[in-house]
């Protein structure tokens, strides 16, 4: 039996999250890292209500989270939906492809269509959390099977996001590098947070090299040389590799006591139809630097399984399929990684990252975001920022540039909510 995947198995820790839980259903734990700060951390833009008991940063030190692995609920899928290649959203799964498994050593020449066979996704277009809107304009029923009479909410869930915003969360109290920055409106009861680019970001993109350009592209041009369009067929790698086609799962799912709902991307599935039902069918897809030395071993345990982990954990998909490339870029080995048995082969490594700290500090983020994002409206933004080594700090913003509900949305939910308060003829 696999004891990390019994400490996550979903339900069995309910019972001893419970038990530490006050009378006021508050994590009596909770509150030791929350410090106050007596700094002007709280800029508002106008005068929004303050509680000046609340408490002001978060720590991301690795040691506080060092607990019980929270409740984790198995990732449920609700729906998916598709981007074709104009990035037009599909409320469907046309753009679903199949793994088709490659021979060990298969030779994969990852460089091959850069140059003449390549539309790249224009990745200066900020899309927030739209695609995921526009689901759920379309999906609301599936996601308030009750209605209204369950709950005075326009949703049923805590929280609204991309998985690759909460895989940022996880992996944030061993970050080292990259800080990130998250904007959260507080819209009929639900927080929806949607990611902001940080300068440092932004000077990174405009200023990648050319090298750097044409290796984010074998990451792509490798699904191509794995991946077919339907169940009958084989992967064409002379074909145009397209980045902005996708497909979408929706998951819902709950940490501890925050109800989430969020979207990623799914590189393919199982094609055996006898394979288990979504999210277990799904396969994610990797590229990695072969590993020759035990240094080099140790790094990817450190730093690439931590990321893998953490992307495929949240929304439930079982398994990542590695393909290692030389210096040329040319794929010489595979290997299957199951997501239940990280855990286990890094724990020979000194020092090394723990799921628990990684769901334990987002599971506190998520309270201390409900704590702070008081101001029920979609004109509010609070912009929650964080860099290497210091706090969680955030800031106020009414009106703003950070707004990113669209009019659309905001619109479509009141209509719905007043149309269900409206006597039936
Ligand atoms: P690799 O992960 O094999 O490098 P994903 O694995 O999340 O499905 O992403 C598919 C590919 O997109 C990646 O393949 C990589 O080529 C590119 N990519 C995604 N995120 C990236 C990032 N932050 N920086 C560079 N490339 C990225
Ligand atoms: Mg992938």
């Amino acid at each position: 039996m696999d004891p990390h995947r019994s400490s996550i198995s979903y339900h069995s820790r309910q019972s001893s999250y419970k038990r530490e839980r006050d009378d006021n259903g508050r994590n009596p734990r909770e509150n030791k890292h929350f410090r106050m700060n007596t700094q002007h951390q709280y800029r508002s833009e106008s005068a929004l209500g303050q509680n000046p008991l609340s408490c002001r940063t978060l720590s991301t030190r690795r040691e506080l989270y060092e607990r019980d692995f929270p409740v984790y609920k198995q990732p449920v899928e609700v729906g998916c939906f598709s981007l074709d290649s104009e990035r037009r959203f599909f409320n469907d799964s046309r753009q679903m492809r199949y793994y088709v498994e490659p021979d060990r050593n298969p030779n994969f020449n990852l460089r091959d269509g850069y140059r003449d066979r390549f539309i790249k996704r224009d990745d200066s277009v900020k899309e927030r959390l739209d695609h995921i809107l526009r689901w759920i304009v379309a999906n609301k029923s599936k996601i308030n099977p009750t209605g209204a009479a369950a709950s005075p909410r326009a949703l049923d869930v805590d929280f609204v996001t991309w998985r690759g915003h909460l895989t940022k969360l996880l992996t944030t109290p061993y970050e080292t590098r990259e800080g990130w920055l998250l904007a959260v409106t507080r819209f009929r009861g639900t927080l929806y947070i949607s990611e902001v680019e940080t300068e440092a970001a932004r000077r990174e993109r405009e200023n990648r090299t050319e090298r750097h350009e044409e290796m984010m592209y074998w990451g792509y041009k490798f699904e191509q040389y794995t991946c077919a369009d339907n169940t009958h067929s084989l992967p064409d790698p002379g074909g145009v590799v397209n980045t902005n086609e996708a497909f979408c799962t929706v998951v819902q799912t709950r940490l501890a006591d925050h109800r989430l709902l969020f979207s990623g991307e799914v590189d393919c599935r199982d094609k055996d139809p006898k394979a288990p039902a979504a999210p277990a069918c799904y396969v994610e897809l990797k590229t990695s630097a072969e590993i020759c030395t035990p240094k080099q071993r140790s790094n990817f345990h450190r730093f690439k399984l931590l990321k893998w982990w953490a992307q495929s954990f949240l929304p439930g998909v079982p398994r990542v399929v590695a393909g290692f490339r030389d210096q040329e870029g040319v794929v010489v080995s595979m290997e299957t990684f199951h997501i239940s048995k990280i855990s286990h082969l890094i724990k020979n490594e000194y020092n090394c990252w723990k799921p628990t700290v990684c769901m334990n500090f987002c599971c506190d983020f998520l309270s201390f975001v409900k704590r702070v994002v008081t101001e029920d409206s979609h004109r509010v933004v609070y912009l929650f920022s964080w860099d290497p080594y210091k706090d969680v700090t955030y800031s106020a913003h009414r009106d703003s540039q950070y707004c990113f509900l669209p009019h659309w949305y905001v619109e479509e939910m009141m209509r719905s909510e007043d149309s269900q308060y409206e006597p039936k003829a």
